[in-house]
């Protein structure tokens, strides 16, 4: 059995971070803009403070401005929603993401529904959700799934025709997914924890991205021969054979299972995740393009 060309995010990741700051270098010199994003954290959750602090260092590294906002844990709905009508104010800012998961006592959608829809560089607002599945050219979509379909576009060229199955139908991958790819003039199917006979829906797959944060849930012979394959999963699970009390981190695809069969397959760590933050420098770098009124680059 032949083995799958395995997709390296980490790589391409970097790639895409040296165009975004060449990019973002000649609109320094040309245009005397630089890009400047703010990140919103409300709370002390582990990994949302992990995520925070590379999202301000690639940032920086990139040449953009980072403006980094953290708030205690009980702050309220009003004052939340306060910072973030100082930032849409504020002309510095080019891009406005508010980390989520927030804590319970806010409403969630109406702090992405207060970002100024030009600043909101997640594509969660419901102005570019309303975009995004319009097929407008200006959507700002959300940056786990674009970097999903640039991973896909590298490993297969055209789109055009293929039958692409997103399992998962989360509004921050699963749904803006499944636009993309029909943006991309894909068949698309929008599967989840309801469908049936789920295995033989993935099976008929050329594309099969996989985002429903279930550890090694989409078996080997889930996956059509010659597939590529995109797993979204972050699962941290037991490693004892690293130490007692050890983890490791593994997808939604059983890795091994699905790398004899698939043509292409991105592996966890190392596959998607890397693609996001890249995204969100991409995001922050078009969308200060058009609110300075200047052509954005193509990158
Ligand atoms: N939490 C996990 N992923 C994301 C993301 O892409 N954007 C925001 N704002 N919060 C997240």
């Amino acid at each position: 059995m032949s083995e799958a060309k395995i997709i390296d995010g980490k790589a391409f990741a970097a790639g895409l971070r040296l165009r975004v700051a060449a990019a973002a270098a000649e609109l320094k010199t040309r245009h005397g803009l630089v890009p400047g994003l703010a990140v919103v954290l409300v709370g002390d959750d582990p990994a949302s403070q992990v995520y925070v602090r590379n999202k301000g260092a690639q940032t920086v590294e990139a040449g953009m401005a980072s403006f980094e906002h953290k708030l205690p844990a009980a702050t309220g709905q009003a004052e939340l929603l306060a910072l973030v009508a100082r930032l849409n104010a504020d002309p510095a800012v080019h891009g406005i993401l508010v980390q989520l998961p927030l804590p319970r006592q806010i409403d969630t959608e109406a702090v992405l529904a207060a970002v100024d829809p030009a600043k909101d560089v997640d594509g969660f607002h419901p102005v570019n959700t309303g975009k995004l599945w319009s097929g407008a050219a200006d959507a700002m979509a959300p940056c786990t799934p674009v970097g999903c379909l640039m991973l896909i576009k590298d490993a297969l060229g055209e789109l055009k025709g293929k039958r692409a199955l997103v399992l998962g139908r989360s509004n921050i991958v699963g749904k803006p997914m499944a636009a993309l790819l029909l943006a991309e003039h894909c068949t698309v199917t929008l599967a989840h924890s309801r469908t049936v006979d789920l295995a033989a829906e993935c099976r008929r797959a050329d594309i099969l991205v996989a985002a429903v944060g279930r550890e090694r849930m989409v078996k080997g012979d889930w996956v059509k021969p010659g597939a590529c394959v995109i797993d979204v999963g972050i699962n941290r699970i037991p490693a004892p054979e690293k130490g007692e009390g050890k983890t490791r981190l593994v997808g939604d695809v059983d890795f091994e299972g699905a790398v004899t069969v698939a043509g292409s397959i991105t592996p966890v760590p190392g596959g998607v995740g890397p693609m996001t933050i890249a995204c969100l420098l991409r995001n922050t770098l078009i969308a200060a393009c058009h609110q300075k009124g200047v052509a954005a680059p193509a990158i």
